[in-house]
């Protein structure tokens, strides 16, 4: 593919909203047999690297980083993050520092693992511990970290800003793009993980763009942040008016709190912690040749198949595999 949807949609855009191609595309999706569900397997974007959904973020926040003249980013998450990772290995690439402020979450061997990846990134990492120690850094954490005589580029955890929520935009369009060449039925339902709500949100404001009726479900995976429908919506809506500052026009939009469909029953002792449910979504999925990763993916698919079984979630359902590749 040359342009992306959202440029193919609204050509104004191509000028104002600069666009970084860090991925092939579309990712592919197929059926589970007899189940009815679909799999979007958005592990498969990136480019030989660090994949998954934070990859599709970074294509709308590397460039606008640069076309602010930023030479750094500043961004957040947990000791484990996949997000911090994705930004410095992706950044690095693009001639820009990353600095990572991370707090404290269980430490198994996946974390453990994680790391030392971070560490072997190149990104400086400061290990503020918990949020209220985080946010009372931050003065320090932005002058310590300023390039060139700028500040660095200040993006919340999981890059879910409205610039990166493009990214889950851009992805509900080529959803619909794949409806509309038979790869899959219009989903009644797509079903993700939210852990910072820029995949959740994006989705529900592309979907409508694409004039496609799917609800989104999204199964809560983080207890540290809130993280409603009214969250989701501000940030859908958020978005909704940057693409609009930016030459859309969106007049049919309507993005409300109640257009959320979110479960916390998932979340089991707390961001990070693995759950039962979560091993054996994970096992039944490994049957298919589908791995998940036991913070996101796992209980979102053990949520999928909680409200399945409840009669909540009729018709075809598609599932966004958001975890990328090691
Ligand atoms: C693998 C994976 N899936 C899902 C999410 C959640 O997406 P979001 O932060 O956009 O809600 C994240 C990051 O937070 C992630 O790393």
């Amino acid at each position: 593919m040359g342009r992306p949807y959202l440029h193919q949609r609204f050509p104004a855009l191509a000028e104002t909203l600069p666009h970084l191609k860090l991925s092939g595309r579309p990712t592919p999706v197929r059926e589970l047999p007899g189940l009815g569900i679909w799999i979007k397997d958005d592990g498969a974007f990136g480019a030989g690297g660090w994949g998954g959904n934070k990859v599709r973020k970074l294509e709308w926040l590397i460039p606008d980083a640069q076309r602010r003249g930023r030479r750094s980013i500043l961004t957040f998450g947990g000791l484990g993050t996949n997000w911090g990772l994705a930004t410095a290995l992706y950044a690095r690439e693009h001639g820009l520092a990353t600095a990572l402020a991370l707090v404290d979450q269980p430490i198994d061997d996946h974390v453990r693992a994680q790391l030392a990846r971070l560490e072997a990134s190149g990104a400086r990492i400061h290990r503020t511990h918990t949020k209220a120690r985080t946010v009372a850094a931050l003065p320090w954490l932005l002058a310590r970290n300023a390039r060139g005589g700028r500040p660095p580029y200040l993006l919340p955890a999981g890059g879910s800003s409205p610039v990166g929520a493009l990214g889950y935009v851009e992805a509900a369009l080529e959803i619909a793009a794949q409806v509309e060449d038979g790869l899959l039925p219009e989903p009644a339902h797509v079903v993700v993980p939210v852990g910072t709500g820029g995949t959740a949100a994006g989705l529900a404001l592309g979907l409508q763009l694409a004039g496609l009726r799917t609800r989104v479900v999204g199964v809560v995976v983080n207890d540290q942040l809130r993280l409603d429908g009214t969250v989701l919506a501000r940030l859908a809506r958020r978005t909704a008016k940057l693409l609009e500052r930016r030459g859309a026009s969106l007049s049919e939009v309507r993005i409300e709190a109640s257009g959320f469909d979110l479960t916390r029953d998932q979340i089991g002792s707390g961001y990070g912690h693995r759950t039962e449910a979560g091993a054996r979504a994970t096992a039944l999925a490994a049957e298919q040749g589908l791995p998940l990763d036991p913070v996101y993916t796992a209980k979102a698919m053990a949520g999928l198949l909680a409200l399945r079984e409840a009669g909540r979630l009729g018709g075809p359902v598609l599932f966004v595999r958001t975890d990328g590749p090691r």
